[in-house]
């Protein structure tokens, strides 16, 4: 999703803003675009594309202290050069970068035509750079015609505006789009991320939702849009600048996916409890009780999170007995859903910013449920929204197909289904000690996964060429196989389809024929045997069949033509190891085809909009 980096201080501003669109280019985006100002006048270069083309084609800025950044990730009007930010007003004197989406933009920029404003672009954007010029003509001060023309606006926004009549001022605003400054000695900066921070200082402070703040080379201020000042602690980062970068892989994907089995350690660190066979959550402390009475859970999230919901839904029904309802979060927040009373609602979002999200989990609030957070980044929206909530401690992910943060995802729902089993006895305390001993084991057996990568990749280089997958598993695998499919197709382009294995019979089975692999979840668990017959059903149409197996399956070695084995562990956990071959296979066959991995086309990692 789009980036903003924002610098006033002492140093080359162009250079400071490149290396932090370089730093936010994982976020995903289709053009670029800077603004310095230079010998007192804006001087804006802008670009579709990366920013290394962005880099190749700037004016030699040396002398230029303040300035703003931008990656776009279009989404109103194509990603060209005349819609990347920055965006300007009639004179050219005042420049503007933005996250979010203005709703009423159409209405607000008739009205601005109306008024004599001439149009350049086709964004949203630029209806907000003429809304500020005209407050600025009568107001004579950015932050107040920032202000005022914020007051006007529906919609989403994280801002920053540069101003060449206040040459040494940056007034940023924020609501729904992250924003963080970063205080430096006579340089602060602001971003869309920490990322582009840290290269310059670690210390911290976070912009909330309808708040304002008003940016020089020795201070900052921040107010609300009510014109009230607002206090803030500034906090320190701890995560270092290593932790985001390659660390000697080929791709972030590869680096994220290799690091899985400490971040799933991470993801249990201290929450285990060995001698009560239990898990302790802190972040959860305070509503353990009303948990444990739930009525139903609602969990609400999206894209690969929603598949980790969904492995939720079979582990907590399963275990807990408490019925679970898994939504899309942009379909719960349109369709009024009905939330009784017991009713406990979970956003699962690695971001913390998905917009759908977001919104699903204050319509949820709205309706007066209690509505927690299952989130990565610390600090994000969700979590700082949600009333209690739980950090899977997946680290940063960079690549934009999620990895690592699925299986810690998965991790934290068996603590929670842990924890209600015990605290419902539903379990024996002997079976939440061979859970919590179970869990215990799971990152040596990712471990062994891993170290098997050679043999995935030697089956991706066979099936590179395909146009279609499919992918089947039933139980507690269907949720994995829809996984393993997103995979493939977000970052290899070849269409693929998530099913679950019985149904195939009632449509997909017409496609089957030799050039269409199909890849099985068959493990030795409760839908074993049913999965037998359903491989012998593609295997009679001549399919070709990959599995994943666990070790030493002899049935499955007859019928397979690829076998990828998984350690045996608990049905529950068993989606933590099965899901990893899936990535490594879609990371290999994309690599093979050529296709930038990392960031895919037309996909973001954060998507702040509908
Ligand atoms: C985007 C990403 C996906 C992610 C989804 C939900 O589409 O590309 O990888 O699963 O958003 O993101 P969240 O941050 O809420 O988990």
């Amino acid at each position: 999703m789009c980036g903003i980096v924002g610098y006033v201080g002492v140093k080359n501003a162009s250079k400071v803003l490149i290396e932090g669109l370089k730093r936010l280019e994982y976020r995903g985006y289709d053009s670029a675009g800077i603004s310095v100002l230079l010998n007192g006048h804006l001087a804006i270069s802008k670009t579709p594309g990366k920013v290394s083309r962005l880099e190749k084609m700037l004016p030699d800025a040396g002398s230029s202290v303040i300035g703003i950044g931008h990656t776009r990730w279009a989404t109103h009007g194509e990603p060209n050069t005349v819609n990347a930010h920055p965006h300007t007003d009639c004179s050219g004197r005042i420049a503007i970068i933005h996250n979010g989406i203005i709703e009423n933009y159409s209405a607000l920029r008739t009205k601005l035509a109306s008024m004599g404003h001439a149009f350049k672009s086709q964004t949203d954007t630029e209806v907000l750079a003429h809304l500020i010029e005209e407050f600025n003509k009568r107001f004579m001060n950015l932050e107040i015609a920032v202000r005022l023309a914020l007051k006007e606006v529906d919609g989403t926004f994280g801002i920053v505006v540069m101003s060449e009549s206040e040459p040494d001022v940056l007034v940023a605003a924020r609501r729904g789009s992250p924003l963080v400054i970063g205080l430096g000695d006579s340089e602060n900066l602001i971003a869309s991320d920490a990322s582009a921070l840290i290269k310059h200082t670690r210390e911290v402070i976070y912009l909330h939702d309808n708040e304002i703040a008003v940016i020089t080379k020795e201070k900052v201020q921040l107010k609300n849009l009510e014109d009230e000042a607002v206090e803030r602690e500034t906090e320190h980062l701890t995560f270092d600048l290593e932790q985001i970068e390659k660390g000697g892989y080929a791709h972030f994907m590869l680096k994220e996916i290799h690091e899985q089995p400490d971040t799933v350690l991470n993801s249990m660190r201290g929450r285990l409890i060995d001698a009560d066979g239990i898990s302790m959550m802190g972040g959860l402390r305070e509503v353990e009780e009303k948990i444990a009475k739930a009525r139903r859970f609602v969990i609400l999230a999206c894209g690969t999170s929603w598949h980790a919901a969904l492995v939720g839904k079979y582990i907590i029904e399963q275990y807990a007995k408490i019925p679970v309802e898994v939504d899309y979060a942009s379909e719960f927040r349109y369709r009024n859903p009905v939330l009784l009373d017991g009713d406990i609602v979970w956003a699962i979002s690695q971001s913390g910013e998905t917009l759908d999200t977001l919104a699903a989990l204050r319509e949820a609030k709205k309706k007066g449920a209690d509505a927690y957070g299952i989130v990565n980044v610390v600090g994000s929206t969700i979590a700082r929204e949600s009333d209690a909530g739980v950090y899977i401690h997946a680290g940063p992910e960079i690549g934009v197909a999620s990895t690592k943060a699925f299986t810690s995802q998965l991790v934290v729902l068996n603590l929670i289904n842990l924890y209600l089993a015990r605290k419902r006895k539903s379990i024996t305390l002997e079976q939440g000690k061979e859970i919590v001993e179970e869990m215990h084991r799971i990152p040596d057996k990712i471990r062994k996964i891993v170290e098997n990568a050679g043999q995935v990749e030697s089956i991706a280089e066979e099936f590179k060429e395909s146009r279609n997958f499919l992918y089947l598993g039933r139980g507690v695998n269907f949720p994995v196989a829809l996984e393993g499919a997103l995979k493939l197709k977000e970052i290899s382009y070849i269409h693929a389809e998530g099913y679950p294995a019985a149904e195939m019979k009632h449509g997909p089975i017409a496609l089957i024929d030799e050039n269409m692999p199909a890849v099985f979840i068959a493990l030795r668990d409760s839908t074993y045997d049913k999965i037998l017959s359903n491989i012998q059903e593609v295997r009679a149409r001549k399919g070709n069949v990959i599995v994943i197996a666990n070790e030493a399956d002899d049935r499955l070695k007859e019928l397979a033509d690829h076998i990828i084995e998984v350690p045996t562990t608990l049905e529950a956990l068993s989606p933590i190891l099965s899901v990893i071959p899936l990535q490594l296979l879609s990371y290999y066959i994309a690599v093979k085809r050529g296709c930038n991995v990392d960031q895919p086309r037309n996909l973001a990692k954060s998507v702040t909009v509908e």
